[in-house]
């Protein structure tokens, strides 16, 4: 039962399969992830939302049209790019994720980024950037600077959420800054 060791199969079933906390009585469906499972950049937001909890898919609502707008931004796409979330499992009414869930949850996503190994790291929004660096900051404050996560210390940037940016379309060059020094740092 513990993911550190499974293979895609086994934690796609794991995953699938989950009842570590309340979500999975609400779930229409897991949402996995999905893209290349050898890209070189992963992608990491918060949680599915009503479409993505529809479709199995990360990222398929507004928010994630946008998302491909930013990626498209760089020349990628998110067949090239890995996408996965903090939580597996749609939050009702989307809330945010309970300290319980996200820490139930986070084997899954740990796995996933060993799995990708990938070079570089994207958090996009509070959620996950909060979740997987343990801080309180803003966003605002997390962007431009270099983290590193995991065990293997992957270059990790942290960026604004698409929703957000679908709120707060003035700090889009911003998150357009974000995704070119991503870029920068994969062409290296
Ligand atoms: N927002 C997220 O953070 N993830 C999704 O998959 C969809 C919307």
């Amino acid at each position: 039962h513990d993911p550190s060791a499974m293979d895609w199969p086994a934690l796609g079933q794991a995953v699938r399969s989950c009842r570590a906390c309340d979500l999975c009585e609400t779930r229409t469906q897991t949402v996995f992830g999905v893209g290349n499972r050898d890209a070189e950049l992963m992608i990491i937001g918060e949680a599915p939302g009503v479409e993505e909890d529809r479709k199995g898919e990360p990222f398929v609502g507004r928010a994630g049209k946008l998302l491909d707008l930013m990626l498209a931004a760089i020349g990628l796409d998110r067949g090239r790019v890995y996408i996965a979330n903090i939580l597996k499992c749609r939050p009702p009414g989307n809330r945010d994720p309970r300290p319980e869930e996200s820490s139930a949850c986070r084997p899954f996503l740990m796995r996933q980024i060993a799995l990708v190994n990938p070079r570089v790291v994207l958090a996009v929004g509070r959620v996950p950037a909060q979740n997987l660096l343990g801080t309180d900051e803003a966003v605002s404050r997390l962007r431009g600077r270099w983290f590193e996560l995991g065990p293997d210390s992957l270059p990790m940037a942290v960026t604004y959420h698409p929703s957000y940016l679908l709120r707060s379309p003035e700090q889009k060059a911003k998150a357009w800054q974000d995704l070119q020094a991503a870029h920068r740092l994969l062409a290296e």
